[in-house]
């Protein structure tokens, strides 16, 4: 969703063009106020009010008009410049999370609910109706932070960043309510070392007061607490963060020298000895039916709150279970945010356009009248693809609508009025070719979905994969936008990832264009420079490989652990009854879909070139299972099969994994141990026949057993 919110429009609204040289230049001059506005609030207040396809929209009309009226071009116009003045400098230093600190999974409803405690019983091994105890809070709308103690006294403040390595705001952080400089020893003595963990957010009472102020300045009113508060923590003077009243409430910690209790209940009350503000109302939950009570009783006070929340969050109490499920991918297995329903808004549709994503998709995507839905200003809604349009009335321009918009996702038409459709609406048609690059546009058999068929010759998917590849969980490169990646690839300076690399080689055309200058430069090609090695992991995801996001691309880099190993088995997988096929599929979380998409990939033989050329440029550091390079299954080929008594399969699998071994599903002479557990079959008897070492349960706890201390 979120990589939808950034596509770029391919085609424009229509929207009245100026005939007159008059009109233009007013139009000129208004749209070069209104960007400046909108670079200022994204660069320089990290307060964005539109979305990146918005905010493209205003510069493709802008660049639309001068290309008409090229006289009337302003010198302090958007063309004419990139980025905000004044730019903001330097920023904070990075700090690495001694523990990652992790998102967590969401509901939206029951089912989702049952579904996730069902899971954890699955994993834990427990009977249906075994009691489990959760920790209910509510989810407070803001940012996370870790603050690290040490002997008592606030050492490091930072921000989460990607989850592994976060920005040092210590000083700000120290400015915010809620946050002690020293943890009060009075009622308990604190852990030499400890990490607290949670939310920063402002006050509804702060927030409406600091955007009466800005108002009355004539400055631009902040969208929503959460961007204020981001924007507060982010300030390079910790004086302008102390204008915001920022708070702090503890809801977790991170590394902690010694345990704060055996339960999360009993945790919470050692922060709140600490000298810690925690989430509150929270409540103990013992049944299903006590999570809906709260959820719904917290939902009714929503609005009373003297802070915002978007949901409530369940937690295993018992800290030993909460060690055992431990997480998946990027959220603990224990814990669960479920949310409250999206908030809804009425708007008009002024035009319906085309955008084309990175894998040729064409999504349509509704331009409104621009609505505030739950504190944020609405212009645009997607409306997925063909089928939805049909099944929504088929959505037309000028019909009455009512959009949905549930956090950062990109906001949804759930309804239309059809009482309010003026008589002359005509239904939208689907463009039976692409709207950049003119090529066919196919419909898969069975799929919803309707792609362009130009592939590497359709400009707007040569930008999103680029767009994609420098992204923050790929490659990472600051300083490359959509704007700069567009202008590379129309001059013909960089077509493909591996041309990045090639970049310095043309330092001087570049420098030589508009917007650049030697230092913008300089710090482009460092930015590529300094992403030359890379992890196994990020390589893959930014491939931008269809369904291989950051979760499966984690796996498949800890099941190959190389770029060589992996490429061959997807190279071995193209015949489905293949040794490698079943590997694959016997990873565990990576569904069949993606490994078709994975073998897919590499089938093709442009692909397969492309990803050769890269590798040529940049060093691709083999994936290490991090954990445990200690433990002696580090690096380990498993197959468990049979019943096992002592855990569940699950956890099992799980616990190899953290332990660094690689599980899979079918024994192959490459197997190292296959565990047999209660009426193993032919899977243990072909392990014999490989002479495959095979372990009882024991025998694998032992094994496991000596790489823990
Ligand atoms: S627990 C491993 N508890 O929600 C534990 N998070 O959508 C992870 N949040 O990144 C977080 N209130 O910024 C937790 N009571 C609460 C929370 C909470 C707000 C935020 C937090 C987290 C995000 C995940």
């Amino acid at each position: 969703a979120v990589s939808a919110a950034a596509q770029r429009p391919a085609a424009e609204a229509p929207g009245g063009e100026p005939s007159s040289a008059e009109e233009a230049r007013a139009e000129l001059a208004r749209l070069a106020r209104e960007i400046a506005r909108h670079d200022d609030l994204y660069y320089n207040r990290s307060a964005p009010e539109i979305d990146d396809a918005a905010y493209d929209a205003l510069r493709r009309r802008n660049a639309r008009i001068e290309a008409r009226f090229p006289g009337l071009r302003r010198a302090d116009g958007p063309s004419a410049r990139i980025g905000a003045p004044p730019p903001p400098d330097g920023g904070f230093r990075k700090v690495r999370h001694a523990v990652p600190m992790l998102s967590l999974a969401n509901a939206f409803d029951e089912a989702d609910l049952r579904e996730f405690v069902g899971r954890m019983r699955r994993f834990l091994g427990l009977a249906a109706d075994a009691p489990v105890r959760f920790v209910a809070e509510p989810k407070i709308d803001g940012l996370s932070a870790s603050l690290r103690y040490e002997a008592g006294a606030l050492a490091v403040g930072a921000t989460r960043g990607d989850g592994l390595e976060g920005e040092d705001v210590t000083a700000n952080l120290r400015t915010v309510a809620g946050v002690p400089g020293r943890l009060d020893e009075g009622a308990r003595r604190p852990p030499a070392v400890l990490e607290v963990r949670g939310e920063v957010f402002m006050a509804r009472a702060d927030f409406a007061a600091l955007n009466a102020a800005r108002a009355a300045a004539g400055e631009a009113a902040y969208a929503n607490p959460r961007n204020a508060a981001a924007g507060g923590l982010r300030q390079l003077d910790p004086a302008e963060t102390a204008k915001r009243r920022l708070r702090f409430h503890a809801y977790a910690w991170g590394e902690a020298s010694e345990p704060l209790g055996e339960t999360l209940w009993e945790a919470r009350a050692a922060l709140a000895a600490f000298g810690f503000q925690l989430n509150a109302p929270a409540e103990i939950c013992e049944a299903a039916g006590a999570l809906a009570a709260y959820h719904a009783r917290l939902e009714a006070m929503r609005a009373d709150l003297p802070f915002d929340i978007d949901g409530v969050v369940y937690k295993a109490d018992r800290l030993d279970w909460q060690a055992r499920l431990g997480a998946a991918g990027r959220a603990p297995r224990w814990a669960v945010a479920h949310k409250f329903p999206a908030e809804r808004a009425t708007t008009r549709i002024e035009a319906i356009s085309v955008q084309v994503g990175r894998t040729g998709a064409l999504t349509p995507v509704a331009t409104l009248a621009p609505v505030s839905v739950g504190g944020a200003t609405v212009t645009r809604a997607t409306l997925h693809n063909a089928d939805e349009i049909a099944r929504k009335d088929d959505v037309r321009v000028g019909d009455t609508v009512t959009v949905r918009r549930a956090g950062d996702v990109i906001p949804q038409i759930v309804a239309v009025d059809l009482a309010r459709r003026p008589p002359d609406a005509a239904p939208f048609a689907f463009p039976e070719t692409c709207p950049v690059c003119g090529s066919r546009t196919v419909r898969e058999e069975g799929g919803a979905v309707r792609r362009c068929a130009g592939g590497p010759v359709c400009e707007a998917q040569a930008v999103e994969r680029l767009r994609h590849f420098v992204s923050r969980d790929a490659f990472d490169v600051e300083g490359l936008g959509a704007r700069q990646i567009e202008a590379f690839l129309r001059d013909g300076l960089a077509r493909t990832p591996a041309d990045l690399f090639r970049l310095h080689e043309r330092a001087a055309e570049i420098a030589a264009r508009e917007g650049w200058g030697e230092t913008s430069v300089r710090n482009l090609l460092a930015a590529i420079a300094a992403r030359r090695t890379i992890s196994l992991e990020r390589f893959l995801f930014a491939l931008g490989i269809r369904l291989v996001g950051r979760a499966n691309a984690r796996l498949l880099a800890l099941h190959f652990g190389t770029l060589d190993r992996l490429a061959e088995a997807a190279a071995a997988a193209g015949d489905r009854e293949s040794a490698a096929w079943s590997d694959l599929l016997a990873i565990d979380g990576v569904g069949e879909k993606a490994v078709a998409e994975l073998v897919g990939f590499f089938s093709e033989p442009r692909n397969h070139a492309a990803v050769a050329a890269l590798a040529r440029e940049v060093r691709v550091e083999a994936a290490a299972p991090s954990a445990a390079s200690a433990s002696p299954v580090a690096g380990k080929t498993v197959v468990f099969t049979g019943r096992l008594e002592g855990m569940s399969r699950a956890e099992a699998k799980a616990a190899a994994q953290a332990a660094g071994a690689r599980v899979t599903g079918s024994v192959s002479s490459a197997t190292d141990y296959v565990v047999a557990g209660a009426d193993a079959g032919s899977k243990a008897k072909k392990a014999r026949a490989l002479g495959v070492t095979v372990l009882s349960e024991a025998e694998w706890r032992d094994l496991m057993g000596r790489g823990m201390r």
